[in-house]
């Protein structure tokens, strides 16, 4: 990663840290027990949580693993995290400050790797997904959790334009096919797969990136989004509710497990 990307990131998260754990229910209570069921937790599973936030993903899987870890980049997440694990009281848990392009655990580490809505600020993923095979136990199992960006290419420019539009530390929305090749190329193989369309509120998200209605960015984006309304250019389905805009993220979720040697 470049070190303008890096700071990129980390200016992003570091202004919107309140803002995103405050309006982090991007993922209701429902959606997050849905995700933590997904990567089928053992109390016997060391978890790792990468690019993890404010650690609500590593905080929901702890009670039902042994130890989860999270770690990001950004100092003040990882604050947050703390101080979020600190008043929900869990003891089995820990965050660390580093990059998921350079974990700092040693190889086959942990039963359980996940990283969830982080891919899409990563300029190479395979890197961070490389180091999420490599501390992984060979029995081990990643969950994978991203928006995927359209197939078409007219709607994948437009869709990931407006994302960076709103969030300038967002690096590509990935479409499933890349995914799908990226998993191939780590020899991983898919244990289970789940497309979600989860419905947002547009001013929400526009919270969550610290932006309201009288800043520039909100204006810029919303008339990105709007214009691509008649004949949904940017893939998001977008529909017009008083004065907030409805619009669609495809999610992907997956569960991956190290493919047999032989079987690469
Ligand atoms: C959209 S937030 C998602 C946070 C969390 N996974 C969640 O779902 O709530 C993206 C997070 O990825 C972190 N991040 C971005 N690039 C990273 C990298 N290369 N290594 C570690 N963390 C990274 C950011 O600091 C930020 O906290």
């Amino acid at each position: 990663m470049t070190k303008k990307h890096r700071e990129a990131i980390q200016k992003q998260f570091t202004r919107t840290a309140e803002a995103f754990s405050k309006f982090a229910v991007r993922d209701t209570p429902e959606v997050l027990t849905e995700k933590v069921e997904f990567a089928k937790p053992q109390p016997t599973d060391l978890a790792l949580d990468v690019a993890c936030g404010p650690g609500a993903y590593a905080l929901a899987l702890a009670p039902r693993v042994k130890f989860a870890r999270g770690i990001d980049i950004t100092e003040e997440m990882i604050r947050r995290a703390r101080a979020f694990q600190a008043e929900k009281q869990i003891a089995n848990a820990a965050f660390d400050c580093g990059e998921a392009e350079a974990l700092p655990y040693s190889d086959a580490t942990f039963d359980l790797v996940t990283c969830q809505m982080s891919f899409h600020h990563m300029p190479k993923p395979e890197l961070a997904l490389g180091e999420m095979v490599r501390v992984t136990k060979p029995e081990g199992r990643i969950v994978l959790i991203d928006t995927l960006g359209p197939e078409s290419d007219s709607k994948f420019e437009l869709h990931n334009a407006i994302e960076s539009t709103r969030d300038p530390s967002h690096s590509s929305a990935l479409r499933l096919t890349t995914f799908l090749k990226m998993f191939d190329d780590c020899g991983l193989e898919i244990l289970r797969q789940s497309l979600k369309r989860r419905q947002r509120s547009f001013n929400h998200w526009m919270l969550r990136a610290g932006l309201e209605l009288h800043h520039k960015r909100y204006q810029e984006t919303r008339k990105l989004l709007e214009d691509s309304i008649p004949g949904d250019k940017a893939g998001y389905s977008p529909q017009v509710q008083d004065d907030d805009i409805i619009i669609v993220h495809n999610e992907g979720m997956f569960l991956l497990g190290k493919a047999a040697k032989s079987e690469i």
